[in-house]
């Protein structure tokens, strides 16, 4: 390289590096501040014959159900345990339906009750707490249905393939839990 050559290039170079925005002018995230509430691994499974996705916070339980032929599939979320200081958050209440071996999870009681209300669906207890909005360092747990499989899950690209190669339809935001 000549010379003159090398001059320019570092010149474009120093250019290109005072032409980058500063950590200032870039725009900033929204900052959640994490409240340090304890959480829980939320554990996930998936049953090819059932059609199902299956979600607990408890290990004991989730072992019954590897054991029925359910594969595990790691950490959906972290989510607080049933005896949750945080006082803002809410239960994630559990459904499920034998008709269909489906589990549903939701934290809106409304919801819940007019699930229940129609029939399919009996109710399964409290799966652990999430918050209503986000907070606490939080992302979005998204949901999906597939036929009869309700899928939940904090990545967005997961929710891309759902919908658009299996074709899940898309049904928002059902909570908000912690990504660890
Ligand atoms: C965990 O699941 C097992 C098996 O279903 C159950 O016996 C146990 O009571 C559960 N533990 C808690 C803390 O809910
Ligand atoms: C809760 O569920 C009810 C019944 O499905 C619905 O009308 C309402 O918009 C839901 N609320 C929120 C906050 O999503």
């Amino acid at each position: 390289m000549k010379l003159s050559t090398l001059a320019v290039a570092l010149v474009s170079l120093y250019m290109q590096a005072s032409a980058a925005p500063t950590a200032s002018d870039a725009p900033q995230p929204a900052t959640v501040p994490n409240c340090g509430y304890p959480t829980v691994p939320f554990l996930r499974a998936w049953s090819n014959s059932m059609t199902d996705h299956f979600y607990t916070t408890n290990q004991t339980e989730m072992d019954a159900f590897l054991a029925k032929g359910y594969v595990a599939q790691g950490i959906a979320a972290y989510i607080l345990p049933s005896d949750t200081p945080a006082p803002t958050a809410v239960p994630l209440f559990r459904l499920y339906s034998s008709i269909s071996g489906d589990h549903y999870y939701t934290a809106n009681a409304t919801d819940r009750a007019a699930t229940l209300n129609r029939g399919n669906y009996v109710s399964d207890g409290i799966a652990g707490y999430v918050y209503a909005d986000q907070e606490c360092g939080t992302v979005p747990l998204y949901r999906l249905l597939g036929d009869t499989d309700n899928f939940y899950t904090t990545d967005e690209e997961e929710v891309d393939d759902f919908r658009d190669q299996l074709g899940y339809e898309f049904f928002g935001v059902a909570a908000y839990v912690n990504s660890q």
